[in-house]
């Protein structure tokens, strides 16, 4: 089965590594039988409960999108240690109105890059705890700490080491793998 993912992109950068990490991901995607499609999260207001009632379109269409998906991909920079702000709100909408958590028993799937050696890992443990509490069920392993250096993913998202290239397919293929698995749990 060709599974629809939804990714969520951390960054609001236009010139985010993480966004072009995006690209690279999209590209190798049909190899691991996997569509990717941005959800957008820059317009989305500051979460505020006052707006639970009514909720704003932008919010509407945020959670209709993850809700359509069958799996979710979050791309997070590590900003001082944590997750971006922007990622934190985009997470705090999908949680809600009470009751209505877009995220519970979806399927996802965490990765991140930074210049720094450690490539978001202490991000992305805390991106895990906030899935974890959404009962999202998350890819464990393999983890996926990508350390940009210059000239790793051309302007076209063409990955250009081999062997981070074969990294990111296989972690791709966990993905399917793994909402595979969500799926069949789901069903039985
Ligand atoms: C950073 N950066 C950073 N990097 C890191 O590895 N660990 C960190 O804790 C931080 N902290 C941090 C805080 C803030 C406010 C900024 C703006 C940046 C550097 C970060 O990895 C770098 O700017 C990346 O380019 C951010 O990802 P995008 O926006 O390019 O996708």
């Amino acid at each position: 089965t060709t599974y629809n993912v939804g990714v969520l992109i951390g960054s609001l950068s236009k010139d985010s590594i993480n966004r072009r990490l995006f690209t690279a991901l999209a590209r190798l995607a049909p190899s691991a039988d996997l569509r990717l499609a941005e959800v957008p999260i820059r317009d989305l207001p500051m979460y505020n409960r006052d707006l639970d009632s009514a909720l704003p379109e932008e919010v509407t269409a945020f959670k209709a999108a993850i809700e359509a998906s069958d799996a979710v991909i979050l791309i997070t920079p590590e900003y001082n240690r944590s997750i971006p702000g922007a990622l934190k709100n985009a997470l705090d909408w999908a949680s809600r109105p009470w009751g209505s958590n877009s995220l519970a028993g979806k399927p996802s799937a965490v990765i991140g890059t930074s210049i720094g050696a450690i490539g978001t890992a202490v991000a992305q443990q805390h991106l895990r705890s906030i899935l974890s509490f959404l009962n999202s069920p998350e890819l464990s392993q393999p983890e996926a700490y990508i350390q940009t250096v210059p000239g790793l993913i051309t302007d076209e998202g063409e990955v250009t080491n081999e062997s981070t290239a074969e990294f990111l397919l296989n972690w791709l293929k966990a993905v399917h793998t793994h909402a595979d698995k969500v799926a069949l749990a789901a069903a039985a």
